[in-house]
């Protein structure tokens, strides 16, 4: 009866891991559908030594005390030793190979790169190579943080590096994980298999804050790619008014850029669209004008472990108007 508790409480909670946003079991992606597939081809390989192994130590326990035993030994080592394991194996190791030259394929679609950083993601679509200038990614492309959007059906390469520690950029939907470390440039070829918003996260332990250093994957059509990749490209909608002007005397230009005005700051999320962006705070929080003004009353309160200061020093007038400003920034 007691193993019979146990099976029942064991087979749900086992099968809760095939859904949900952070499962490696409902593919949205060519590299994740593989993983899924060598998953259970590889369970069911176990299972069949299993069944082998259980069968084997009966006979062993049921049949050992017999005439001719040294022989029946020697057939034992021979085929459950060597013949058995030897074709499971190399059925697996076949089966594995055979499926490299597919996910090895060149990317035909845009360049992507991604700097992991404590503890948010930063994003420079459609980047162009060549040398490292701007924290060991390649220079250029349309930067943005947080919300990677992907075309459909095209292998996109991600180029993945960090200023400070090592990270790892993990959409599990649609493909394995991959580390970004410091000083050097790592590879990721995605293929999304279909449109949807998928859940990501950081892999590597990196510091307090690493379990909400979250990503989302928008995965949309192709010409919806490009079309937003174009308006990431525009300087911010409002450059004019109170809120930019109280950005700026506040200081947030030292560490974050809106483009369209003097803010230019590197250290922290590029905010020129950041309204636009589903979620804030490396996507642990639904974007508002409110957590904005929460956010930058008090972002350690937040997200414990954050870089950013508070600034909940400033007249709560002022950082509603900043709120409001950023929020209008899509
Ligand atoms: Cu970044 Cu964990």
């Amino acid at each position: 009866p007691r193993l019979r508790v146990f099976a029942a409480l064991l087979v749900p909670a086992m099968a809760a891991a095939c859904s949900g946003e952070f499962s490696t079991l409902d593919p949205a992606g060519l590299e994740a559908d593989r993983v899924a597939v060598l998953f259970w081809v590889m369970l069911a390989g176990a299972f069949a030594i299993w069944i082998f192994v259980i069968v084997l130590c009966r006979s062993v326990v049921v049949r050992a005390p017999r005439e001719n035993s040294e022989r029946q030994a020697r057939r034992l080592i021979l085929w459950g030793g060597a013949v058995f394991p030897g074709v499971v194996v190399t059925a697996l190791v076949v089966f594995g190979v055979g499926m490299m030259p597919e996910l090895r394929r060149p990317a035909d679609g845009p360049t992507i790169a991604v700097s992991g950083e404590r503890f948010w993601w930063r994003i420079a679509y459609d980047v162009e190579g060549g040398p490292g200038v701007v924290r060991n990614l390649p220079a250029g492309g349309v930067p943005s943080a947080n919300e990677i959007w992907l075309p459909v059906g095209r292998r996109t390469e991600i180029l993945l590096s960090s200023p400070d520690v090592i990270h790892s950029f993990w959409i599990p939907a649609i493909a394995g994980k991959m580390d970004a470390i410091p000083g050097r440039v790592t590879r990721l070829v995605v293929e999304p298999t279909r449109t949807g918003v998928f859940a990501g996260a950081c892999a590597e332990y990196c510091g307090d804050t690493h379990a909400q250093m979250r990503l989302r994957a928008v995965v949309v059509p192709e010409e919806d790619y490009a079309a937003h990749v174009a308006a990431q490209a525009e300087p911010a909608a409002v450059t004019e008014g109170p809120g930019p002007e109280l950005f700026l005397r506040s200081g947030c230009g030292a560490c974050h850029t809106v483009r369209g005005t003097p803010a230019d700051g590197l250290v922290g999320p590029d905010l020129t669209h950041v309204g636009g962006r589903s979620t804030l705070a490396a996507a642990i929080l639904p974007m508002s004008v409110e957590t904005l003004a929460d956010f930058i009353r008090s972002p350690q309160h937040l997200k414990p472990g954050v870089e950013m200061p508070g600034f909940g020093m400033l007249p709560e007038r002022e950082i509603e108007i900043i709120a409001e400003w950023l929020g209008s920034l899509e």
